[in-house]
């Protein structure tokens, strides 16, 4: 499928997703979002790809929702095209790890975006924000909430009220971000964490990512019985054979995906 608003690379077993909009500073447009959640459907999909890169510029990663878009909108266009809840719904359904590479300008619904993902390394270059609140709005795409669990309240109700930036090192110092690297570094990075991902059996890492995302949607007594299933699952993979084995042998452990 051809695209206009992204570039979609598939290089040994990672996709790489990087957002194509440079004069808008990757503003997420209804186009892009679109294209966004298909190619992400698409990459997860394919039988090659175990791990996706999701990324923008050195400048921005995307500087938020496409202002000019947005501002004429009506209450009922809003309520009814609900383009930021669809692409937002078919982010959360991608069942393979995403990484977010974030270089420059990670701002509102760019941030949100970054957020979605399930971890994200920052170039030192790195500005995460949630300005919605200098627009006469407030974050639509999951920044109140995501935010918040992700560095707490006072720091949250901060960047959410006041509309400051933040930069890569308040960013990892929060819990925000996993890593900063020099920008230059910034792909190289997320190549190799993708490439290490990509060496284990993705049934191993669905189950991660799916148990790790129950810590943030329910109890800890449901999380915990959530987690346990999954592991006991596992026992019924060849993987967890292959990986226990070629642990107890001192080699490298060979996945099949089975
Ligand atoms: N939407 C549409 N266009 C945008 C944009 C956005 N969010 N951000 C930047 N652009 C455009 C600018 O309009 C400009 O285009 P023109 O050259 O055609 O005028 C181009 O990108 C370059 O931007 P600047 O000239 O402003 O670049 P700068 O380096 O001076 O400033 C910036 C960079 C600080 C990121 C500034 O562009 C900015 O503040 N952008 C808006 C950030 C923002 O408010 N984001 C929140 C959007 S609302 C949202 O995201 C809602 C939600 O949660 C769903």
């Amino acid at each position: 499928m051809a695209y206009e608003t992204i570039i979609v690379e598939v290089d040994d077993e990672v996709a790489t997703i990087t957002l194509n909009r440079p004069d808008a500073l990757n503003a997420l447009n209804s186009q892009l979002l679109g294209e966004l959640s298909q190619a992400l459907a698409e990459v997860d999909a394919s039988d090659k790809v175990r791990c996706i890169i999701v990324t923008g510029s050195a400048k921005a990663f995307a500087a938020g929702a496409d202002i000019k878009e947005m501002s004429e909108k009506s209450f009922v266009e809003m309520f009814l095209g609900d383009y930021f809840g669809t692409a937002s719904d078919a982010i959360g359904r991608v069942r393979k790890p995403v990484i977010a590479a974030v270089s420059g300008y990670a701002l509102g619904g760019g941030c949100e975006l970054a957020m979605m993902c399930d971890f994200i390394i920052a170039s030192d270059t790195a500005k995460f924000g949630q300005p919605e609140i200098n627009l006469g709005v407030i974050a639509g795409i999951g920044g109140t909430q995501r935010l918040t669990r992700y560095v707490g309240k006072s720091k949250s109700m901060d960047m959410h009220l006041t509309g400051r930036f933040m930069d890569a090192e308040e960013a990892e110092r929060a819990g925000l971000v996993s890593r900063v690297v020099p920008a230059k570094q910034l792909m190289d990075e997320a190549h190799q964490a993708a490439a290490k991902i990509a060496e284990k059996s993705v049934l191993a890492t669905m189950a991660a990512k799916q148990a790790v995302n129950r810590a943030y949607e329910t109890t800890l007594t449901e999380g915990l019985m959530a987690e346990r299933s999954l592991f006991q699952s596992l026992f019924a993979t060849e993987d967890q054979k292959e990986g226990m084995a070629a642990f107890l042998e001192k080699r490298t452990a060979q996945f099949r995906d089975r």
